[in-house]
């Protein structure tokens, strides 16, 4: 099939390399020039486990192609997804949907052949009913279809979660929009993705009240854990034994810093505001996001704590500083609200991250990057594990320290508290 996807950010980028593996002819487009002549040569604006090497297959192969020329690619394909941003609008908590209706003008120019068109960009209830709206300005119904289709894609985990969904939801009442998306995702349907067909707007839907939910669960496992912190339990032991009950489920629910990221924090007030408009005052969500703003500031107290109060000229490492493993995205990231709370209290920030230096932290004086794990935490007072990933999980503190007492603040969890008490070394973890 032709496929035309707009907006080659994290979603665009993913789904469309994924949809050429599977064999469709796939346009990405971006009004960024740059950016698509970089995608040419293989160079990938983020970081993302397994993309380049799929990108440079499928471009060699001919089933990816990159472009600039919005009417030209929607011209060429009978599906187009739209994968432009919806970022939250200052003030209001509200989703900013101008890329999207910019988007639908655009496709309302062009050629008269059927066409699908497709949300995947996540959007509040309703948009699907306004894009219709926009199109049938210019067009007969009968030559096209808006269809939302949410994506659940991780950040990390991005080529996995497409090849291997839990579910694909199609949100349409047009039988035959149903029945070509449905031959398309076929591939993945035959290794066994659950296919659920809804109405638009319960799709668009869908996909929130998801977001919402497993930041929800974990915002739940982290208001548990302070409760450990003073009762003396392992949080890990509370996970383990809810996450057995099949009702409960063992994913997201471990505890660790404030949820960050470009979608949960900006998804959770989207909702909230969305049906604050429909006169809904959704009470539970809202303090869900109430207490994940204030999760970074409740660790920062942990770590005046750890430190007696003395948090002038201490050496605090950073490893990892991320939103979370195994990407390079700083968007609501809570080292960014903890590393410039630290300094302001004189604290010297040295950092580790496997994705490089950080241009965000670059404007902080008494913060500074290490090359790897061995410079960035040798010589450390505190060393704070702020992110999960595997190159953390293994380190011989003992042999690396300079410092004979130093202290490790592991908010991921990481570790063993029984080995570390057995090694002797000061730790602390999240939630006991
Ligand atoms: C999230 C959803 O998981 C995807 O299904 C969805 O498609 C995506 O948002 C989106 O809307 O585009 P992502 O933001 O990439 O994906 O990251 P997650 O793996 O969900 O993690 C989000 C945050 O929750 C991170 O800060 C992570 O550290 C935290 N987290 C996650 C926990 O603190 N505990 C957990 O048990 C799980």
């Amino acid at each position: 099939m032709k496929l035309c996807m707009i907006g080659t950010g994290y979603v665009g980028l993913v789904s469309g390399v994924c949809f050429a593996d599977l064999g469709n002819d796939v346009i990405c487009v971006d009004k960024n020039n740059e950016k698509i002549e970089k995608l040419k040569k293989g160079i990938i604006p983020i970081y993302e486990p397994g993309l380049e090497e799929l990108v440079k297959k499928n471009f060699k192969n001919k089933k990816l192609f990159f472009s600039s020329n919005l009417q030209e690619s929607i011209n060429k394909s009978d599906i187009i997804f739209i994968c432009v941003g919806t970022p939250t609008k200052k003030n209001s908590g509200e989703a900013d949907l101008s890329q999207v209706y910019d988007v639908a003008k655009e496709i309302k120019k062009s050629s008269s052949r059927f066409k699908i068109i497709i949300t995947k960009s996540t959007v509040p209830v309703t948009t699907g009913d306004k894009i219709e709206k926009i199109l049938s300005k210019k067009k007969s119904k009968k030559l096209f279809s808006v269809v939302s289709n949410p994506e659940f894609l991780r950040e990390g985990e991005a080529i996995r979660d497409f090849s291997y969904p839990d579910r694909i939801v199609i949100g349409t009442n047009d039988l035959r929009s149903n029945r070509i998306l449905k031959n398309l995702y076929m591939p993945l349907i035959s290794k066994g993705a659950k296919y659920i067909n809804t109405s638009r707007r319960a799709a668009e839907l869908i996909k929130y009240a998801s977001n919402a939910f497993l930041a929800t669960k974990i915002t739940f496992i982290n208001e548990i854990a302070n409760l450990c912190e003073k009762t003396n339990i392992n949080v890990e032991d509370i996970s383990i034994g809810m996450g057995l009950d099949k009702r409960i489920g063992s994913r997201f629910l471990r505890a660790g810093p404030a949820y960050g990221g470009s979608c949960f924090p900006k998804d959770t007030k989207a909702i909230t505001k969305t049906a604050d408009d429909f006169k809904i005052n959704l009470t539970l969500i809202k303090s869900v996001i109430k207490s994940n703003e204030n999760r970074s500031l409740l660790l920062l107290k942990r770590v005046f704590r750890i430190l007696n109060g003395k948090v002038k000229n201490k050496k605090i490492c950073f490893l990892g500083v991320t939103f979370k493993a195994n990407t390079d995205d700083m968007r609501d990231s809570s080292s960014l609200i903890m590393i410039p709370s630290l300094i302001k209290r004189g604290a010297i920030i040295n950092y580790y991250d496997p994705t490089g230096k950080k241009q965000e932290l670059n404007k902080y004086k008494n913060v500074s990057f290490s090359k790897d794990i061995k410079s960035a935490i040798s010589k450390a007072d505190l060393i704070i594990i702020h992110t999960e990933w595997n190159d953390f999980k293994s380190i011989n503190f003992k042999s690396i320290m300079k410092k004979k007492r130093f202290i490790i603040y592991d908010m991921r969890n990481i570790y063993s508290r029984m080995k570390m008490k057995k090694d002797n070394i000061k730790y602390y973890g999240v939630g006991g």
